[in-house]
């Protein structure tokens, strides 16, 4: 057997799982025996991971074909009705907080103090706000990861780790015979801010801030779940470590960041070295300044004494150790006033408060609304239209109202009650059982056929243009579409009696509509609202199925064998096509000549081959063509487009005003271009 037949792998939809399935238990337990018992292995650490991730996820969309004899439910791999408790090797420790340069001070001080002429050269590195977690390798291989629990008993939750792409199964080249590594599972703020708009959207509570997202994700039972909310790690230190032959405790932090590095783990993006208070604190001012571009929400800096053997010389107290410490940042918030609370319809018909606030900068833009997501929420905080209140970020994307200013209170205010009627179309509201949220009961609701039309329409589902809400509104208001397949029915008789609709403007539209129907299927796909499915799924739905008729065929088991389709998608997605009222919608559709698939180019699959192909593309700043048609050209030429810039960033367009991306662009040497040589490269 060779190693390109190992890896020619076709993906989770493989025709014959059982087979594929069987094959790789035997491949696996193969090179385990040949890594163990013979230490000869015969392929890489990476393809081997490769091999245990098929597997995984192989497992994953077919739950029905999991043995106990499985590899991956050989340790720590049981299945879970609730997780087992297991006790950390050494206990996990807190941190000591500060949160002023007279403060680290005292801590220099401290050490200098407990180690008198020694030098004490620390590191400095982001405080990663999530879940803490501590991995056990043995012989370089994972079987076992747990919650810190209460310092000393965590929960086991390996199998929810293991969905996480980035954490390897077998650490990379040699490794350590016993390490425990600690890091902090996390929830990228992109994430974060999707998975609560489309809770929002659905009536489900919404999570407060990444962190929490993480470890309500991390506590879900069904791993699932746990894939599909794209949790991403940071590793940072170790509770145990036991050398292997050539292995050996590395001697200070740095060393251990690289070893992590070579392993495979993920590590902190950067980390700093001082060898006094001011160099601490310059360093803690950098990581201030740079902390919104992080993929994770950081609320401080965490100082280590960088000299392993130190550590044990200055011990910890019974809480935290004595060669490290936390500084905390301040939350950046701003005062303002609550104008009123206005209450939006949405597409699903779900009633979302709104606060409406006097302007105001925070966090480097200005705020003017934020969600209060529910009637709950809006009791638990005890605001009241006219109170003074306190507006921060959530997970630093997010404008939410943090406080009330109580104190403030002049008698003026004013309590909100949630309309018993939908503020659109009058209809009564109803609130489901075990809901926080109130839907409107009207199918027909004018507000939310606006939000439906105008999310088909917008840049990142059909990109039509000049679809937007005041449009979208007139055409509403004149009873001119009462659904999306409608707007294919538009004509000039139609259009030019409206106000400010003249010859040009109706031209202009009419045309947007007619060309929409040559739009890939994947933006039809995401702009026809099928729950959970957004841009990405919407992607891989089209490349995987091709046609809007394969994939209504398609049933649960099918759409789950598909990489990144999990179960609650599949459910959601059978349930949306067998709808009478969608079967309509999309019959409607088909005649008025929509591309639902077969147009497609062929193979028009993620995976186009350009001249970008392995590259990956950050935008930012003012650019003359809108970003969403300068991210399709890329994608179309084979590049990747990605929200924010990391080491893994090829090129950073850069408009006009480019911020704090091209800053951290430009620290991380990622290759910056301008809009000219840009339409240089794709010419
Ligand atoms: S070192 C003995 N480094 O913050 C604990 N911790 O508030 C040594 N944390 O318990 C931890 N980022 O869960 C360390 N870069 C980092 C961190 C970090 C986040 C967490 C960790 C710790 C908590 C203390």
């Amino acid at each position: 057997m060779t190693t390109d037949d190992l890896f020619s792998r076709p993906d989770a939809s493989t025709p014959f799982p059982e087979e594929r399935l069987q094959e790789l238990h035997r491949q696996i337990s193969h090179h385990d025996r040949l890594y163990y018992e013979q230490a000869k292995p015969e392929i890489t650490d990476r393809e081997y991971d490769s091999l245990y991730r098929e597997l995984v996820d192989l497992e994953r969309a077919h739950p029905e074909l999991l043995s106990s004899d499985s590899p991956t439910q050989k340790v720590g791999g049981r299945p879970q009705g609730s997780f087992a408790q297991v006790q950390h090797l050494l206990p996990m420790q807190s941190l000591d907080n500060t949160y002023s340069g007279e403060e680290i001070g005292n801590f220099v001080e401290r050490l200098q103090r407990l180690l008198p002429g020694e030098k004490i050269p620390m590191t400095i590195e982001p405080k990663v706000d999530g879940v803490a977690i501590a991995l056990l390798y043995e012989k370089g291989r994972l079987i076992r990861a747990a919650t810190r629990g209460d310092g000393t008993l965590g929960d086991e939750v390996t199998r929810n780790i293991r969905t996480i792409r980035e954490i390897p199964s077998r650490l990379h080249g040699h490794a350590p015979a016993l390490l425990e590594v600690r890091g902090e599972i996390y929830l990228p703020k992109e994430t974060f801010a999707l998975i609560n708009a489309e809770r929002d959207e659905q009536g489900l509570p919404v999570f407060a801030n990444p962190r929490n997202a993480a470890a309500g994700t991390l506590k879900q039972l069904d791993p699932n779940i746990v894939a599909e909310r794209k949790l991403a790690a940071v590793f940072y230190g170790y509770g145990g470590f036991e050398p292997s032959e050539g292995v050996s405790l590395p001697e200070t932090m740095e060393q251990f960041f690289d070893c992590l590095k070579a392993w495979g783990l993920p590590v902190n993006p950067r980390h700093w070295l001082a060898s006094d208070a001011a160099g601490v604190m310059a360093a803690i001012r950098e990581i201030g300044k740079i902390r919104r571009n992080f993929t994770f929400e950081t609320d401080g800096a965490v100082i280590k004494v960088d000299r392993i053997g130190q550590h044990s010389l200055l011990g910890s107290t019974s809480k935290a150790p004595r060669w490290a410490i936390a500084y905390k940042y301040e939350p950046e918030q701003a005062r303002t006033r609550l104008l009123d609370i206005t209450v939006q319809v949405g597409r699903s018909g779900v009633l979302t408060p709104v606060a409406e606030l006097d302007p105001v900068l925070v966090a480097g833009s200005t705020v003017s609304r934020a969600t209060l997501h529910n009637e709950e929420e809006i009791i638990r905080k005890d605001l009241r239209i006219g109170d003074w209140v306190m507006v921060e970020k959530a997970g630093d994307v997010i404008p939410a109202v943090a406080t009330v200013l109580v104190a403030e209170r002049d008698g003026t205010e004013r309590v909100f009650r949630m309309p018993e009627f939908c503020p659109a179309c009058a209809a009564p509201v109803i609130r489901s059982e075990g809901e926080v949220a109130v839907r409107c009961t009207n199918p027909g609701c004018a507000a939310q056929i606006r939000r439906r039309i105008e999310y088909f329409a917008s840049r990142q589902a059909m990109d039509i243009a000049g679809l937007g809400e005041a449009v979208v509104a007139q055409l509403s208001d004149a009873s001119l579409v009462r659904d999306i397949a409608d707007l294919y029915e538009l004509n000039k008789e139609k259009l030019l009696p409206l106000e400010r609709m003249g010859e040009k403007s109706v031209n202009n539209l009419l045309e947007a509509i007619a060309a929409s129907r040559e739009q890939p299927l994947w933006r039809l796909l995401a702009g026809l609202g099928i729950p959970h499915v957004g841009v990405t799924a919407a992607r891989t739905l089209a490349s995987s199925f091709g046609t809007i008729d394969r994939l209504a065929a398609a049933t649960i088991e099918e759409l789950c064998a598909v990489e990144e389709i999990g179960e609650i998608m599949a459910v959601a997605i059978c349930g949306w096509f067998h709808d009478s009222q969608i079967g309509k919608l999309l019959e409607k559709l088909r005649d008025s000549g929509l591309n639902f698939g077969e147009r497609d180019p062929k193979g028009s699959a993620p995976t186009v081959c350009g001249p970008f192909n392995g590259t990956t593309w950050v935008l930012t700043g003012t650019l003359t063509i809108p970003r969403e048609k300068a991210a399709e050209i890329i994608r179309s030429l084979g590049g990747k487009v990605s929200g924010s810039v990391s080491a893994k960033t090829t090129y950073l367009l850069a408009g006009e005003e480019a911020g704090s991306k091209l800053e951290k662009a430009e620290k991380l040497g990622v290759k910056v271009v301008n809009e000219e040589e840009f339409r240089k490269l794709i010419s």
